[in-house]
């Protein structure tokens, strides 16, 4: 799949670099040639020989050695690559890929580089949530940097949480959707994809949510795009990464969500993953709503947000050739997401259960049933990203253009 292409790796110095030693075999495996450049602190923790071995290149690190200059300038180390890898990108090394700046070989080619950019972040759960990396993180996705995780775990410094490196092979899969979009049967078709929870204000403290991460409407996303369909992603306020190799809108309210996903004009597909909020206050204070003692608690009022899947699903010539709303029920499953389907009046329905003890509300895993005018399709229980894979191989198959792999089956 990456036959000829030509990856930069750049190893950091954190625990997580022998994941490093991995990733380079997955990647030759897929016929990639790997080239290392490794930092001196990564250095500490591979050694620039087992680079060496498995890439069956030289490894480079240091950004005066005269040979390198004129065999090998870093200019054209950052440009003789088809992508760049960080893995693993420390809080460091981020810190100073977004200051811009080349105190290194490693922060020298990554600010010459006119190829695109993907980073495994891996570091302590304090330090990838410290506000400073934050604000490293997100200036970096401006300029356009993709992210891979970083994963939650349990951690080498016996803390758990966000931190651990993607595994090698989760990385290579994003490096061959990045570079070796192979089958692409929805190439021409545009998509929009909403995800995550919405945030409907109560005043400027406090809102009305739910628990969707955003997991499974992320995944359809990238599932859509790795089949070639150019996609907006229109997420809600969630912790995970967005999706490299397409575009995400960030909203918070339903009404935000609504215009987001008209704004793109006219698309081909349309699916609704995301858990917007049915209601929202009708008048959201502008100021904090204060405690008085003795007082009686305030009431709410409430009124109903914009149906996003609805409107999407109107006759008319604008309407989407295909528009898939999601089904989150906690009993009579298939019979709601059947009525459901009707009442929205979209063409398919992805039926899952969210009764807390499924764990679909951010879990790994989702068990759906594929509901159209035809008939219901029980899936077995799936990682949310076959559950994508899936749904996106059926999105093709619905076009007539299928995967060969579906048009086998
Ligand atoms: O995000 P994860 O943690 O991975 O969890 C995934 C999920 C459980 C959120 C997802 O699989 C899912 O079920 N999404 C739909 C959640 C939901 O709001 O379901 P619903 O039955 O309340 O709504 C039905 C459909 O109408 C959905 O497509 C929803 O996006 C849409 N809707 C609902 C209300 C509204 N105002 N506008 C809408 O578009």
């Amino acid at each position: 799949m990456l036959k000829g292409k030509r990856i930069l790796l750049i190893v950091a110095g954190g625990i997580a670099a022998f994941k490093a030693l991995e990733l380079v075999r997955r990647l030759r495996e897929r016929g990639a040639s790997v080239r290392c450049v490794l930092t001196e602190a990564g250095a500490r923790f591979v050694t620039p020989l087992s680079l060496q071995a498995l890439t069956e290149d030289r490894v480079y690190s240091d950004m005066f050695s005269l040979t390198d200059e004129s065999e090998m300038g870093h200019i054209q180390l950052s440009r003789d690559a088809d992508l760049l890898v960080v893995a693993p990108a420390t809080a460091n090394i981020l810190a100073r890929m977004a200051a811009g700046l080349a105190d290194d070989l490693a922060a020298t080619v990554l600010l010459a580089t006119d190829k695109p950019v993907l980073v495994a972040p891996a570091m302590n759960v304090r330090m990838w949530t410290h506000a400073a990396t934050a604000a490293n993180v997100e200036t970096l996705k401006k300029r356009g940097i993709y992210f891979i995780g970083p994963n939650d775990g349990a951690m080498a410094c016996n803390e758990f949480g966000p931190g651990r490196m993607s595994e090698a092979e989760e990385i290579a899969a994003v490096v061959e959707r990045m570079l070796a979009p192979a089958e692409q049967p929805l190439a021409g078709k545009r998509a929009v994809v909403t995800s995550g929870p919405t945030r409907e204000a109560i005043d400027p403290v406090r809102y009305i949510s739910n628990h969707s991460s955003g997991k499974q409407g992320h995944a359809i996303a990238s599932a859509l795009a790795a089949l070639g369909a150019e996609v907006t992603l229109v997420s809600g306020p969630v912790a995970i990464a967005d999706p490299p190799g397409l575009t995400t809108v960030h909203v918070d309210s339903a009404d935000q969500m609504l215009a987001a996903c008209l704004e793109p004009g006219r698309i081909d597909i349309a699916v609704c993953a995301a858990a917007v909020a049915d209601w929202k206050a009708a008048k959201p204070a502008t100021a904090k709503i204060k405690k008085k003692a003795g007082a009686a608690p305030p009431s709410l009022e409430l009124t109903p947000n914009p149906d996003i899947l609805a409107t999407l699903s109107k006759a008319g010539p604008e309407r989407p050739a295909l528009v898939v709303g999601f089904a989150a029920e906690t009993e009579n499953l298939v019979a709601n997401a059947i009525d459901k389907r009707k009442r929205k009046g979209c063409d398919w329905i992805v039926a899952n259960d969210v009764s807390p003890a499924t764990g679909t509300f951010g879990g790994e895993r989702n068990t759906v049933h594929l509901i159209s005018a035809t008939g219901v399709e029980d899936w077995p229980t799936l990682a949310k990203g076959d559950v994508a894979m899936r749904l996106a191989g059926r999105i093709a198959l619905h076009f007539g253009r299928p995967k060969r792999a579906e048009a086998a089956e």
